[in-house]
């Protein structure tokens, strides 16, 4: 309630005159005007900031929710789901937890700025191997990030404020996260994008990615997924890494490595961090992105880091501790240090080799439940003899599926059969159980056979 403009008529004074009345009466009149066209009045009308699109994924997450349909399949978000398409809680993560509550020393003080120190060493040694020249010689420097977005951000947000100017375009893989387009966007890099996967074929497109790279202007920034491509499921086998990584020197791109699905796509964690580690060892600089979203199913945590890489050279010591001083001040004015609880929990099983082994089986049911379900569905294809070659389903790896239906094919099936996936024809194949792949095929093969 606002303030009346004095307080004469709840104070304890005589009664006002007829007169007085009158003025304040006008007074009162005048002031509620002013109110109704002050409520009115606003910086932010229509054409300023217009109404913004609901965000594609998360809006199908809640369509999903409103869905009464007891037949419904949700196949949109990459968040892995257990055999009875339920969240699944890694076993080794209770443990972690369970000794984290009994930790006499826990407490809620903030972390460092760049994080939980033994978190972001151990992330480094994940992401690099614990033998990497680059930790050997101290060339790495990281923070820890809210997940891999605010990984992505941080990343952008240096790149952008220190590359030199004309600040140079990111190269994104088409298709690529539609979250990429946003964060790069927000910080002011100009966008541009590399073929990357062959509709036709539905594997990579080598030949488009590396001739785009190659035209690219010197010095551009090339933004990879180190595995489990997102939303394709396709990687570039290591014999063509080494030719991307080619032509990334021989153009003296700038690779920004974006790894959310480290020991998901093969379920063995140095395996699916081939790319990385050879770039690594080819000496080149470097940035990466890493979130422990998915692999430790600590999605709502957002627990993430960013990592660093200088080539190796006798000034790599010194850049790699101008450039986390530079981190941290950006750290520190977006978010002054980052939240700890999913950080200790990846940090107890990171640094105990019990835990890190257990860690590894729950990787290995996960990426086995997919690559079962990848099987599962391809077989119920086979059996309907569904129109069309469905060869990828089997050889896509990783949480997703490119399923090649067009957009009309996605509406259809969400609404004819209760079956949601992002509108690009992308399913999260985390979403498929033994309960519901038959379910799923017959609707897709219904949809391929009558909706053109
Ligand atoms: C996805 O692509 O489904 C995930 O990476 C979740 C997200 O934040 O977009």
């Amino acid at each position: 309630m606002p303030t009346p403009p004095n307080d004469s008529f709840t104070s304890s004074s005589p009664a006002p005159s007829k007169t007085n009345a009158n003025t304040r009466l006008s007074q009162i009149n005048q002031h509620t005007a002013t109110m109704g066209s002050a409520g009115e009045h606003t910086l932010f009308d229509a054409n300023v900031v217009p109404q913004a699109p609901e965000d594609p994924l998360f809006g199908l997450m809640a369509a999903y929710r409103k869905d009464t349909s007891d037949k419904k399949v949700d196949l949109g978000i990459g968040a892995y789901r257990d055999n009875n398409a339920k969240p699944w809680v890694l076993p080794v993560v209770k443990k972690a937890d369970e000794i984290l509550r009994n930790d006499p020393n826990l407490n809620h003080e903030y972390l460092p700025i760049a994080g939980l120190p033994e978190f972001t060493s151990a992330a480094q040694k994940l992401i690099l191997g614990a033998d990497s020249p680059a930790i050997k010689e101290s060339r790495v420097t990281s923070l820890q990030t809210i997940s891999g977005t605010g990984a992505v951000h941080l990343g952008g947000l240096f790149l952008a404020k220190f590359l030199s100017k004309p600040t140079p375009a990111i190269y994104l893989s088409n298709p690529t996260w539609a979250n990429h387009n946003q964060i790069f966007t927000n910080v002011h890099l100009s966008i541009k994008q590399y073929p990357y996967f062959s509709a036709k074929t539905k594997m990579l497109d080598l030949e488009g990615m590396l001739s785009t790279l190659k035209s690219a202007p010197q010095g551009s920034i090339v933004l990879l997924h180190a595995c489990a491509h997102n939303p394709t499921g396709v990687d570039p086998t290591q014999d063509q890494w080494k030719q991307i990584a080619e032509v990334v020197r021989s153009n003296k791109l700038f690779p920004f490595f974006d790894c959310a699905y480290q020991g998901f796509a093969s379920g063995d964690l140095a395996k699916d961090n081939f790319a990385i580690r050879y770039f690594v060892e080819e000496g080149f600089e470097l940035v990466i992105a890493q979130s422990f979203a998915k692999n430790f199913g600590l999605y709502g945590e957002r627990a993430g880091s960013f990592h660093f890489v200088a080539s190796p050279g006798s000034n790599a010591q010194d850049v790699v501790k101008r450039v986390g001083s530079q981190l941290a001040i950006l750290q520190r004015s977006e978010i002054s240090n980052p939240p700890a609880y999913g950080a200790r929990i990846a940090s107890i099983v990171l640094n105990d080799e019990a835990l890190f082994k257990q860690w590894e089986e729950d990787l290995r049911t996960m990426s086995g439940r997919i690559i079962e379900m990848r099987k599962s569905l391809k077989a119920e294809l086979d059996k309907l003899d569904t129109p069309g070659n469905w060869d990828h389903i089997t050889s896509q790896i990783g949480m997703f599926s490119f399923t090649g239906l067009a957009e009309a094919q996605v509406l259809a099936i969400r609404e004819k059969w209760h079956v949601y996936m992002t509108k690009n024809g992308r399913i999260s194949m985390a979403g498929l159980n033994t309960g519901n792949v038959k379910y799923f095929a017959e609707a897709l093969d219904d949809v391929v056979r009558n909706v053109k």
